[in-house]
């Protein structure tokens, strides 16, 4: 029996559960959205790595996790080298997974990023895609409000097209690939392709894929747990979850640590 913990601010890592669950179909998964606490990227690097660490030593210590996914840019930013030094487990993130993709997808080397303020703060996209591809031209967008839109169920709304417009155009005309640098991102690709016609990064596949060449696959198991600890509003989190897994999420808790 194998347990993968995987953890967001709130229910932007639903994005990337959902390629962990087509990944890893027999294990057993632990997911926590710290969403009393969202959005991450509005608040300090320091309050970042503070919470962080409550969660993962939540699911590494208290429920004895083996593979730790970090599936929140700005958790990954403030936060993976210390987990990995903490824990003797498996501990991925999805910059490192976005970066390999994009590099990979972009024609003209003109990448642009969408984040929080928090992860462009940090500098993680531009740093990481200059290291493994230092010909990339790398432009990087804040976008504050998304992610407590997303939180509480995105409107299509003039305004909530507007915004994804005014953020959009800060960008060169020439970025032909576009990295969704909050795992909160994916929930509204929708909306956004509706303003950005290149192609569009979302980092969860390929950290998906990432964990299963260092956690390699699990073929006995039998009905495998899906638990869901939540820190705010359970009834919020389970309505957008739910629409974005397309799957019923029945095991939800309440708790804050
Ligand atoms: N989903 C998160 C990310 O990928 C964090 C969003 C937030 O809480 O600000 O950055």
């Amino acid at each position: 029996m194998r347990t993968i913990g995987v953890f967001d601010s709130g229910v932007g890592g639903i994005s990337v559960l959902k390629e962990i669950l087509k990944e890893f179909p027999n294990d057993n998964i632990i997911y926590f959205g710290d969403s009393l606490h969202a959005p991450y990227g509005d608040r300090s690097i320091d309050e970042i790595r503070k919470l962080c660490l409550k969660v993962s030593d939540f699911l590494v210590f208290n429920k004895k996790v083996d593979a730790l996914v970090i599936a929140c840019n700005t958790a990954t930013g403030a936060a993976i080298n210390i987990m990995q030094d903490r824990y003797d487990i498996p501990v991925v993130g999805v910059v490192d997974n976005g970066v390999k993709e994009a590099t990979n997808t972009t024609t003209n080397n003109f990448i642009g990023v969408i984040a929080t303020p928090a992860t462009v703060k940090m500098n993680i996209y531009p740093d990481t895609i200059f290291k493994l591809a230092p010909k990339n031209n790398v432009f990087q967008v804040e976008c504050p409000s998304f992610v407590a839109m997303i939180e509480d169920g995105w409107v299509d709304s003039i305004e909530s097209n507007n915004l994804i417009k005014s953020y959009l155009d800060k960008f060169p005309e020439n970025i032909d690939t576009l990295i969704l640098g909050c795992t909160h991102y994916p929930l509204i690709t929708k909306y956004i392709t509706r303003y950005f016609s290149g192609k569009i990064v979302n980092p969860a596949k390929e950290t998906s894929k990432s964990l299963k060449t260092l956690i390699g696959e699990m073929n006995f198991k039998i009905n495998p747990s899906r638990v869901f600890f939540v820190s705010g509003e359970l009834k919020k989190f389970k309505k957008v979850a739910e629409e974005f897994l397309e799957q019923p999420i029945e095991d939800i808790r309440k708790i804050i640590l």
